[in-house]
């Protein structure tokens, strides 16, 4: 890890890296369709360097464990951490993949669509994990864009090390998350709550029976429902109910949820009861949608503490 103030959290985050195609479009073309766009441009994403930076930026002490491939994408994104100041020697450059390319359709109003080519996200090596836990952190964060079995492994090898595991269970997809090992906090939005658990979650009280399923099925971790514009739905032992959004203009919602669970994560760290944390990670978020593309939407402290004192 990079010399580190004593108070601040040591977070290690395991996760995907992309290089994103930001289109701006009216709308998303029907098969045969062409539409012409308003602009696009590159920018640095991908869950796990999202959250990474987004930690970064809001204080963390971050080290970023991943892949990336052999190209000028790769190049690209390991810079665009260092400058952030998240320590990169655990990410490793494969040989066989190239970077991670996300091409994503931002429309009118903010609401996106992604395509993730995951490419060198795929090469994170099971002998890759273990180097990853040489240095003492104070949680680790990890999300679904790697494969399912390094998800599995570092859970394993955080339990053994009492280090607490966030996951940000996007994107959706079936995993087995009672196979997951030393979580501390479980953090899926509504569709990947419908494809861990089933269950819909349009309501609050669709949202209390989800949000009690992924607690059984995570083994009693706590856990936070991210809900968009409505806030997250919260159910730890001693709280369970909503903690509403902070109302913004939205321009493109990408990496959101992104910036909310790493916010969430460095306040509770900090020693934030979990309420208090998803307050602070729905003011994040919510700053990170008034922003165009991943990474450069991501807000520093300095802002998200300027948002919830104006909002006092
Ligand atoms: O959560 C947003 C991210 O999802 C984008 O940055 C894209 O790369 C995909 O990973």
């Amino acid at each position: 890890m990079p010399v580190c103030q004593e108070k601040r959290p040591k977070i290690l985050v395991i996760g995907s890296i992309n290089m994103d195609m930001v289109a701006r479009i009216d709308h998303i073309p029907l098969p045969g369709e062409t539409v012409l766009g308003q602009g696009y441009s590159f920018a640095p994403g991908g869950k796990g360097a999202n959250a990474a930076v987004a930690a970064a930026r809001l204080g963390g002490c971050v080290a970023f464990a991943g892949c990336v491939g052999d190209d000028s994408y790769g190049q690209a994104l390991r810079k665009t951490l260092t400058d952030e100041g998240v320590d990169d020697r655990l990410l490793r450059t494969a040989q066989d993949a190239p970077t991670g390319y996300a091409p994503i359709l931002v429309q009118a109003g903010g609401e996106n669509s992604i395509i993730v080519f995951p490419g060198a996200n795929r090469s994170i090596r099971p002998e890759d994990v273990p180097a990853m836990f040489r240095e003492p952190v104070d949680a680790v964060m990890m999300q679904l864009e790697i494969p399912e079995e390094i998800v599995l492994l570092a859970s394993r090898e955080a339990e053994a090390r009492g280090i607490p595991v966030i996951l940000d269970a996007g994107p959706a997809c079936s995993f087995p998350l009672e196979e997951m090992r030393g979580l501390a906090i479980v953090s899926p939005n509504e569709t990947e709550t419908m494809a861990l658990t089933g269950l819909p979650v349009d309501s609050e009280a669709e949202a209390r029976a989800a949000a009690r399923a992924l607690r059984e099925r995570s083994h009693g971790a706590d856990v936070v429902l991210k809900m968009g514009a409505r806030g997250a739905y919260l159910l730890t032992k001693d709280f369970e109910g909503m903690v509403p959004a902070f109302p913004v203009e939205a321009v493109d919602t990408t990496a959101a949820g992104d910036t909310f669970t790493a916010a969430m994560t460095v306040a509770y760290l900090r020693g934030e009861p979990l309420e208090r944390a998803v307050r602070y990670g729905c003011a994040a978020g919510a700053l990170a949608t008034t922003r165009l593309g991943a990474q450069p939407s991501l807000p520093t402290a300095a802002e998200v503490e300027a948002f919830l004192r104006a909002r006092e």
